[in-house]
């Protein structure tokens, strides 16, 4: 009785069983005497559930009824179908293959599957779950058997998997054809964003080599805010109340980080310390910034499509803003020939503006933009690079993801001008790291470097009186 929704020339075929899982690590080596022990231990397991036999069961169900029901339905037709008329079309038919095998399943287990199912043809078939649990911030794919998630700053492997690579490869595809892109071998890897407003990067084989590759960050609908970040020990009281002076009073800040550090998040927080009445633009790749202020205008850039056609690069659009009359001026991240304009608009009126860079400390960062503006092909001498760079930019906030998962705001550091033909920098506060538990948790403390800060007295004439106390070196708490 299958109906409209399936194809006219449905062949039975059974789908192949899922591949085994993949192997665990090996187990370490006996250590030399001097060396630490290498931890390396299997990824941490999901919580175990508490009744894995049948979630298995069902698992095998579920790959075979996947791959009949894709023969079966009539992918076209569907579109056209409401959600509830496929829900129940997509009942049926399993129902129906369900009984044509011989398997009874319960109420609980039925509509579990019909889930399964459902999210399989109409969404993102495994990526569905995690990416419906808000508790997972990040998924990370490689390959079809093993699937990564991050829930509160650790990585854990998910019980999640795909069939198998042609199964991730479809996913891929209905992901990147939403968005008008392609990917394949010709075009190995692709960056897109999905319909909730997660980041999404994909790099399939052969580039790839044991599967497709993919990594999703997931949009978080409530941002995290300051008092969050406090509260989490990314940073501490005394250093938010420094930074409200720096972004309220209109210092160009620059947040450097590496990948994951937390750059976008810290960025998006800090933007809350700017005033209601000014008019902000924002550019990015990937639009993830979510402003709390009404006078927004959002931007994101675009790659040139599969012809190589349309491409509206960051550049683009930050020259465009610049004749938009912004009060500032918000790049998501600066990687490129942007860098250029981006520097331009803090050194002429739109100081108050930030972007984010990768950068692993305040000096690195600065040789980064020394970089990126060599690379656009302007001829400038080094010196005026520089001096370039230490008038736009007035503050560097150093983010960091350390190696137990903490994220935390490593060190605040002023560009004070040049000295000679070096830019001169002071750094006001950081985070001391003293050691490390047996767990290998990191034991530190915030800390004022006793440096006072240069642009204090801009601060108290605006009205951001800080106590002199707050620059005092000190054990502060995170
Ligand atoms: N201090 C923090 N505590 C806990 N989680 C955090 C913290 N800062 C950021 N996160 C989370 O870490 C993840 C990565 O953060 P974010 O997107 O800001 O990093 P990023 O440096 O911009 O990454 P990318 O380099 O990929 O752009 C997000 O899920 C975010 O919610
Ligand atoms: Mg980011």
């Amino acid at each position: 009785m299958f109906s409209k929704y399936k194809k006219q020339s449905a062949a039975q075929r059974p789908a192949p069983a899922a591949a085994a899982a993949a192997p665990a690590p090996a187990a370490p080596q006996a250590a030399a005497s001097l060396r630490k022990p290498m931890a390396r231990k299997p990824a941490e397991a999901a919580p175990a559930d508490k009744d894995r036999k049948r979630k298995e069961r069902l698992g095998e169900i579920k790959v075979q009824l996947h791959g009949e029901l894709l023969e079966h339905l009539n992918l076209a037709a569907l579109d056209k179908a409401s959600e509830s008329e496929l829900r129940a079309e997509i009942s049926s038919i399993s129902a129906e293959i369900l009984e044509e095998k011989g398997v009874v399943l319960n109420r609980e287990d039925r509509q579990t599957l019909n889930k399964e199912l459902y999210d399989e043809v109409t969404g993102l078939g495994p990526l569905e779950t995690l990416l419906q649990d808000d508790t997972v911030s990040d998924i990370l794919v490689n390959g079809p058997q093993q699937i990564f998630v991050e829930r509160s700053g650790k990585l854990q492997i998910s019980d999640v998997t795909f069939k198998d690579e042609k199964h991730l490869l479809r996913i891929i595809d209905k992901i990147v054809s939403a968005v008008g892109r392609r990917v394949d071998e010709s075009n190995p890897y692709v960056d897109a964003r999905l319909a909730d407003g997660s980041r999404f990067n994909a790099m399939v084989p052969p580039i790839a080599v044991d599967g497709s590759l993919v990594s999703i960050r997931k949009f978080k609908k409530d941002k995290l805010g300051i008092d969050d970040l406090v509260n989490f020990g990314a940073f501490t009281e005394e250093m938010a109340a420094y930074l409200q002076a720096a972004v309220s009073t209109r210092l160009n800040v620059i947040v450097s980080g590496g990948t994951g550090s937390g750059k976008t998040t810290t960025l998006n927080a800090l933007s809350s310390f700017i005033d209601n009445a000014e008019r902000i633009l924002t550019i990015e790749d990937t639009a993830e910034l979510q402003l709390q202020q009404t006078h927004v205008g959002r931007m994101e850039s675009r790659p040139p499509n599969v012809e190589g056609k349309g491409e509206v690069s960051p550049r683009d659009c930050l020259k465009n803003a610049l004749r938009m009359r912004p009060d500032r001026i918000i790049v998501g991240e600066t990687r490129g020939e942007e860098v250029i304009d981006m520097l331009q608009a803090m050194n002429t009126g739109h100081d108050g503006s930030m972007t984010t860079i990768h950068a692993n400390s305040a000096r690195d960062g600065v040789s980064r933009l020394e970089n990126m503006i060599a690379m656009t092909g302007i001829e400038m001498p080094l010196k005026a690079v520089r001096s370039q760079i230490s008038s736009a930019v007035n503050l560097i906030v150093q983010a960091s993801r350390l190696q137990d998962g903490s994220r935390r705001m490593t060190s605040i550091t002023e560009i004070t001008g040049m000295e000679g033909d070096v830019i001169s920098m002071q750094e006001i506060f950081r985070y001391q790291r003293v050691g490390l538990t047996p767990d290998n948790k990191i034991i530190g403390h915030f800390t004022a470097t006793g440096v006072r800060s240069h642009f204090s007295e801009r601060f108290r004439m605006w009205g951001y009186d800080l106590p002199a106390s707050i620059y005092e070196p000190a054990r502060m708490e995170g």
